[in-house]
Order: C-alpha cells, then sequence, then structure tokens
C-alpha cells in the first residue's frame, strides 16, 4: 500500500488535453451549445486556443491522436462515426506551427504512433518543428492499438503487444541516431567568407541496419534546440512502464484516484531507477476534468446539465475499443472481467480499481468513465482536490475539457487564480521564453542519464577510431 505524504507546495504544470476531432473524451459533449470543437476544421480554433492557453498560464497542449478507427461496435463502424468518436480526426502535427507562430512559451506535445510514419521522415519533420518553434516541441510515443489503424498501414491486424514495444525501441534508436549522432554541434558553419555551410568532418551517416529499418543517412536537419522532441509516453502495462522508465520525460497517467496515482508514479520511477535514471527524471502528468461553480450546488447543477449531454454507449463503444473489445453484443451485466484477454489487462485493471467494489460490469463502464478524476465544485474546493493530487506525486494536470475553448476560459478565469494563491500553479509568466524541456527539466536537451544522450557525438567517434 503506498502512503500518501503531503507533497511540499510546489507549483504544478498545467496542460490542455486535447485531440482535433469533435468527441475526445467525453463523448456527447459536443452538442453543447457553447462547445466550438465543431469548428475543428478551422485553425483559428486551435491558434486562438493556443493564445487563450498562453495567456492563462498553461504551459503545454498535449494532443492525443489516432491513426485508425478504435474498433467496431455492433460489427461495424456506425455507432463510431455516427458518435463522432475520433472520427473526423485531422493531423495535429499539421496545425502545431501555426500554434507555435501565435505564441512565445506554449509547449506543443503531439502524439504521433510508430505506425503511421518511417522514422527517417518522421525524425525530419519533428526536427523541422522544433527550429520553427524554437524548442518547443513534445512527442507521445505511442505503438498502436487497433486493428484498423493496422490495416491503414499494410498489416493484417495489430502485432502483438510485447512485439509492439520491441518494435518502438528500434524505432527510438533511429531517431536517436538522426538527433544526436548524425550532427555534430560545431557542424553547421554557413560561412560565407570561406564559402562552407556545413564541416563534412562533423555530419555522419548512421548507417543503420536493424529488424525492421534500413536507414543511411545524414540526417538532413542541422541541430534543433532540444535536438530530441520532449518525450512524452502513457504506456500501462508492465512492458509499456518499463519503455516509459527508458524513453519518456513525462508520463501520462488517467488514474482513477490519487492512491492509484501515487501507486502509479512510483512504480514508474521505480523502474527509471532501475535504467539509471533520476526518479524525479519522469514528470507525472496526471489526466482530470473539472466542473466549476460559485458554490457547490451549482457545480453540481452544472455537472447535471453536462451529463445530460453525454452518451452513454459512445462511452460503452469507445471502452470496448480500446480493450479490443467489440461490447456491441455484450450483455450489460456480464462483468469486466470475464473480457479479459491479451493486451486488455491494464484497461480491465483501471475499470476494476475505479469502483469500491472492484467488479463492474459492461453497464458501470459510462459512469466510470464520466466520472473517474472529475472534480465537481468552487474554485476552492477544486483546489482542495488539486492538493490530494499533488501530494500523491503528480507534476502536472492534464485538463479534460467537455467544450473548447469554454472548459479552458473557465479553468483560467476561476480556478487557476486560487491555485496560484495557494502555490498550486506558478505566476503568469514575464521570463524570457525557454525550451519546452528547459521549461520542464531546466535543461535543453536529454540529461546524461537518458538513453538519448549516450549517441551524441557516438559516430563522429566511431569514424575516429576507424581511422
Ligand atoms: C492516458 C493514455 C493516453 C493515451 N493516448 C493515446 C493516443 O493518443 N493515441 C494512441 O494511439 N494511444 C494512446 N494511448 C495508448 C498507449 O500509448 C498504449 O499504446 C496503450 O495503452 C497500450 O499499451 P500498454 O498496454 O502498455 O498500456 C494512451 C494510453 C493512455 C493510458
Amino acid at each position: 500500500m503506498t502512503t500518501i505524504q503531503r507533497r511540499p507546495a510546489e507549483p504544478l504544470f498545467f496542460s490542455a488535453f486535447l485531440q482535433n476531432t469533435v468527441s475526445h473524451l467525453q463523448h456527447g459533449a459536443w452538442t453543447l451549445p457553447e462547445a466550438e470543437q465543431t469548428r475543428m476544421n478551422e485553425l483559428d480554433l486551435w491558434v486562438d486556443l493556443a493564445r487563450t492557453l498562453e495567456a492563462g498560464g498553461f504551459d503545454m497542449m498535449f494532443f492525443a491522436d489516432m491513426t485508425g478507427l478504435v474498433h467496431d461496435f455492433a460489427g461495424g463502424i456506425e455507432k463510431f462515426v455516427t458518435a463522432g468518436l475520433h472520427i473526423p480526426c485531422n493531423d495535429p502535427m499539421v496545425i502545431v506551427s501555426a500554434m507555435a507562430a501565435a505564441t512565445q512559451r506554449l509547449g506543443l506535445a503531439f502524439t504521433s504512433s510508430i505506425l503511421q510514419l518511417h522514422p527517417f521522415e518522421f525524425a525530419r519533420k519533428i526536427s523541422t518543428l522544433d527550429h520553427a518553434t524554437r524548442g518547443r516541441i513534445g512527442w507521445n510515443v505511442v505503438t498502436g492499438m487497433s486493428d484498423n489503424a493496422s490495416r491503414n498501414f499494410g498489416l493484417d491486424e495489430l502485432i502483438a503487444h510485447d512485439e509492439r514495444y520491441e518494435w518502438a525501441e528500434e524505432y527510438m534508436e533511429v531517431v536517436y541516431k538522426l538527433w544526436q549522432a548524425s550532427w555534430d554541434d560545431e557542424a553547421l558553419l554557413l560561412d560565407k567568407s570561406a564559402g562552407v555551410v556545413a564541416d563534412a568532418a562533423h555530419v555522419h551517416r548512421i548507417d543503420h541496419k536493424g529488424p525492421r529499418y534500413s536507414v543511411q543517412g545524414p540526417h538532413l536537419v542541422s541541430p534543433s534546440p532540444q535536438r530530441v522532441p520532449f518525450l512524452f509516453q502513457a504506456g500501462a502495462s508492465a512492458r509499456g512502464r518499463d519503455f516509459a522508465a527508458k524513453h519518456a520525460e513525462v508520463v501520462f497517467l488517467l488514474a482513477p484516484t490519487p492512491a492509484v496515482a501515487a501507486r502509479d508514479a512510483a512504480d514508474v520511477r521505480r523502474r527509471a531507477e532501475a535504467c539509471g535514471r533520476d526518479p524525479r527524471d519522469i514528470k507525472i502528468l496526471q489526466g482530470l476534468t473539472f466542473v466549476v461553480g460559485e458554490t457547490h450546488e451549482a457545480a453540481e447543477a452544472e455537472a447535471a446539465r453536462l451529463d445530460a449531454t453525454l452518451d452513454d454507449a459512445a462511452y460503452v463503444a469507445f471502452a470496448g475499443g480500446i480493450m479490443g473489445v467489440d461490447l456491441g453484443f455484450a450483455d450489460l451485466d456480464q462483468p469486466i472481467s470475464d473480457l479479459r484477454q491479451a493486451g486488455t489487462e491494464s484497461v480491465v485493471a483501471w475499470l476494476q480499481q475505479a469502483i469500491p467494489d472492484g467488479k463492474p460490469t459492461v453497464r458501470d463502464i459510462a459512469r466510470i468513465h464520466r466520472s473517474a478524476g472529475r472534480i465537481v465544485g468552487t474554485p476552492e474546493e477544486i483546489a482542495d482536490a488539486v492538493q490530494v493530487w499533488a501530494d500523491a506525486g503528480i507534476d502536472g494536470i492534464n485538463i479534460i475539457n467537455y467544450t473548447i475553448p469554454g472548459s479552458y476560459q473557465q479553468v483560467i478565469e476561476s480556478v487557476m487564480p486560487e491555485l496560484r494563491r495557494r502555490g498550486l500553479a506558478r505566476d503568469l509568466d514575464d521570463e524570457p521564453p525557454v525550451t519546452f524541456r528547459a521549461r520542464f527539466t531546466g535543461s535543453d536537451r536529454p540529461d546524461e542519464r537518458h538513453p538519448a544522450h549516450a549517441y551524441l557525438r557516438s559516430l563522429g567517434a566511431a569514424q575516429e577510431e576507424q581511422r
């Protein structure tokens, strides 16, 4: 049993948890009159939101993403399409530079699966974005979780869980070589008088040959401010946690209670220590939803108004999808524990931890998803609850929305001032902008304990030895 100790007052990091889609996590809320996520195709929605978040003291935006439908429901795609469950869904990578151009400090993290882009192409796009944003790019590394996404990229089905992480290890090796080993810091000269763009002695091919990838290099982009994007991961399985412990700088949790967050944060930090990292090298962001009112009763009334729009069947369809199960034919009274199959353990365990008797049925899924991590109350009550999460050892909050931009405007106007008064949020920033990684860790590039560090200058040194 993990004991939770009071945490010294230290400000948390604040992130907006987003997806460029109509129905991200609170399914049905898009029908609210004030919901502007229906304008998801308009760049202005996202650029204005980025400005609002930065001015309101947020540290970052975090974009989830999918490269296929999560699953079928009742044998087909109809429920997913009708309810807008991550369809339509636009690519966040394509629009982040517009958000960067409108802001100075905001970190911009997005999800990209190892399936969707070849690592050479991905590394080049990331380095370009890191230059264009002056070092404000973050990458949420995901391994894919749906058959449909796999079939969109030429596979017959989702490959086995642990094999996906093996694949991810090679993907990381290739991108680290490109970002870290291909160009030494002194390579780029742009020396007009000598007529030399870059010193060839400091630009190296990577000559990677592995089971899945063969990449000659060199990287086509010169070293960007962070070299390696600030790295996020959200794996919940033991294998996923080991991957996060090795590579991630921020781990994203959706723990149902502070006690579970404390246990999971301690677990991933222990695993990081076993990889030779400092437990504090891993920052933990917890996903939470706030429903605010001037009085407690007003907040409850607001929660009831929001809940009236939510679509229970959509939550069941989606939750089944992330378990890899079509719940469209399920008996609503079937215990969720019956649904265990390879790869679903972490989702089943999550649902079991979320309710007191630990025995949820399919019928309970929507209720659990709607209420887990939801705090309903006055700004003072919300700040009290945030303190409990902070005491559990999290470093920041990834705020889930019902409406864009309304959910964030409300948090900025009513909750952030109270959190600032209590030292749980930073004062509004007037320091010069820094990179995403420096904002969270104090340094622009991965520290010497991170596996990416060992790649720096490694190719130049190897070539030197061969001479
Ligand atoms: C909080 C959270 C957020 C996630 N966001 C995404 C996402 O945006 N896109 C995606 O493809 N997978 C996402 N995933 C899936 C994970 O990255 C991972 O692939 C999945 O949980 C299976 O790995 P695991 O068994 O180690 O948990 C998310 C998982 C969690 C727990």
